[in-house]
């Protein structure tokens, strides 16, 4: 009997207890690990006043939506800073997101694959270029035209990048040798401006007006299609939406009551929004 204990407890089955042990303990907070957040949300926090970086916390409109969200549903949300490119295909997979808050426009081809909440925003593409080398200049805005022949920058799979695309290969700027490039953000397109490498680079209206305000030798001016027939020139507006995977009915409801609130004016006129864009911004010291 002694022996037989002996031998049950013998040098290899306590190595083999552990091992087992050890793999079995960091399965268990692996898998916890991953289980930790109701909802994961995709971003790409290089997007001010949407999404940005502070020292190393992403702060910014769409987050404090996320934020508010939290709290109406008391579940938890991890954002996730992703390339801006990947986030509508991950969302709409719905494996590793279950939605995409992200200043991210309502397009019909993106609509296909997620669900959008309702709007929180309204845009229009500016073009940023140096005080020194300024496009064709009409009136309070800058027409298409105006940048044939140039070489233009935008953050890849971004409506701006989409919009410049369309109008080098079928639009106004066809056959112009207008050459079009992509970046991974709209501050780097135009840091690209500075470092001789594009000549202008389209970027959302407040995500350009915050890049020229960091930066005196740029400016931007919004971007309009030209009228035809007499008709005025026009920007295109675009509305911002928070991404859904298509199978999450219950987080769209909430995204859509937390931003119906949200979307309410208040005594002064202002929404909740329009207040956090002003604060992100750094336009009031709140
Ligand atoms: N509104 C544009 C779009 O949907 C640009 C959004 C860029 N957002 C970001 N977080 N980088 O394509």
């Amino acid at each position: 009997m002694a022996r037989r204990i002996k031998r049950f407890f013998s040098a290899e089955f306590v190595i083999i207890a552990l091992m087992v042990l050890t793999i079995g303990l960091s399965t268990f907070f692996f898998i916890k690990n991953i289980e930790a957040y109701d909802y994961v949300i995709e971003t790409n926090a290089f997007f001010a006043p949407f999404e940005y970086y502070d020292n190393r916390e992403i702060k910014g409109v769409d987050v404090d939506i996320v934020n508010k969200l939290a709290e109406k549903m008391g579940k938890t949300f991890q954002l996730k800073n992703v390339e801006f490119d990947v986030i509508i295909d991950n969302v709409s997979d719905g494996i590793i997101a279950d939605a995409g808050a992200a200043g991210l426009t309502i397009t019909e081809s993106r609509a296909e694959k997620v669900d959008f909440s309702i709007p929180y925003y309204t845009s229009v593409q500016y073009v940023i270029y140096h005080r020194d080398r300024a496009p064709v200049i009409t009136g309070d805005h800058i027409i298409w035209e105006s940048l044939a022949g140039s070489s233009l920058g935008s953050q890849t799979g971004g409506t701006g990048y989409l919009f410049m695309s369309d109008e080098v290969e079928s639009g106004v700027l066809e056959g112009t040798n207008t050459i079009v490039k992509g970046f991974d953000s709209h501050q780097l397109a135009a840091d690209a401006i500075g470092a001789h490498i594009i000549d202008y680079a389209i970027a959302d209206e407040l995500a350009a007006k915050f890049i020229v305000e960091k930066n005196p030798t740029l400016a931007a001016l919004p971007l309009y299609y030209s009228g035809t027939d007499g008709m005025p020139d026009e920007p295109a507006e675009e509305s911002y939406a928070i991404a859904v995977n298509k199978k999450r009915p219950e987080l769209l409801a909430a995204i859509n009551e937390v931003l119906t609130e949200m979307l309410e004016p208040g005594e002064d006129g202002k929404t909740e929004i329009d207040k956090l864009i002003l604060k992100h911004m750094g336009l009031t010291d709140e």
